[in-house]
């Protein structure tokens, strides 16, 4: 696997593979890379040609509460999982390369409506920065799909949309979130719990499948997630939020919707974790 960080070599490479007829994918990640991500690589082997990988730590993403120094940073661990995966090309730019200006200066990219709620009023301008980030990477990578974990469903959403708002002639692939036998979601975020939390974490997700269970038969949405979200308290997590949302709005599900998601961030000890699970109804 060739590793980049300079623009021009990457455009050099982009452009050779496409005179030579090839596909490319495209997985962006901020490193510090588990079983989810490959799964991320799995899926855009299946979608094109060639794979294109990124690690960037996306300052533009981070609140000013939100510790960037500390994010793990394990770039040899993540080539060697990437090199295993089958990674074609991994880029990875340094923070003067993608805002060379600063980010006071850096024009970007703002997603209504799906940008706004649940993650995006628990971290004020983070979808900005994810919006924006995701698209100077398409624009440098140019390519013809993109894989994104479902984990991060309103993530997905959007980008989703800002490719739908903004034309651009991108294919969004989701990819199942994948779990640990307990059923908890795979994240980075993990490894900041202590072996005590790692027993009380997969309480989200064991409440959000309750849920999944209960809109089937029960449609006090509100209340429903309101019960949800003290079981999860009484787990030992703190409920950051826990909504029955409209699948692809994002909006509060109403009754005759049949496509919904449920969407829930809690607070175990020093880590946020979120999970959600769609539902059909
Ligand atoms: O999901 C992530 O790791 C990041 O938000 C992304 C999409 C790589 C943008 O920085």
């Amino acid at each position: 696997m060739k590793t980049i960080s300079d623009i021009k070599e990457l455009r050099q490479q982009i452009s050779t593979w496409r005179q030579q007829g090839f596909t490319i994918s495209f997985v962006p990640t901020m490193g510090n890379l588990h079983a989810g991500h490959i799964s991320l690589v799995t899926a855009a082997h299946k979608h094109a040609d060639k794979v294109v990988a990124s690690i960037f730590v996306n300052p533009m993403q981070f609140g000013v509460n939100e510790d960037i120094e500390n994010y793990p940073r394990t770039m040899e661990s993540d080539q060697q999982k990437l090199t295993a995966a089958g990674t074609d090309l991994l880029f990875t730019p340094t923070p003067e390369i993608i805002y060379p200006k600063g980010l006071d200066k850096q024009s970007y990219v703002e997603v209504p409506n799906v940008s706004d709620g649940y993650c995006g009023e628990s971290r004020p301008g983070h979808f900005r920065g994810v919006s924006t980030v995701v698209c100077k990477l398409f624009n440098l990578v140019q390519p013809d799909v993109a894989c994104f974990g479902l984990k991060d469903y309103q993530q997905v959403q959007v980008i989703q949309t800002m490719v739908e708002d903004l034309s651009m002639p991108i294919k969004i692939i989701p990819v199942a979130t994948v779990r640990e036998t307990s059923g908890l979601a795979l994240s980075s975020r993990n490894g900041y719990l202590t072996e005590e939390e790692l027993k009380i974490a997969p309480a989200l997700s064991q409440n959000i499948q309750w849920l999944a269970k209960q809109v089937a038969t029960n449609n006090d949405f509100i209340g429903l997630a309101k019960q949800a979200a003290s079981f999860i308290d009484n787990a030992g997590m703190k409920t950051d939020y826990i909504h029955i949302c409209h699948a692809r709005t994002l909006q509060p599900a109403s009754e005759d919707d049949k496509e919904i998601v449920i969407l829930a961030a809690a607070h175990c000890g020093k880590a946020r974790l979120i999970d959600n699970q769609q539902v059909s109804l």
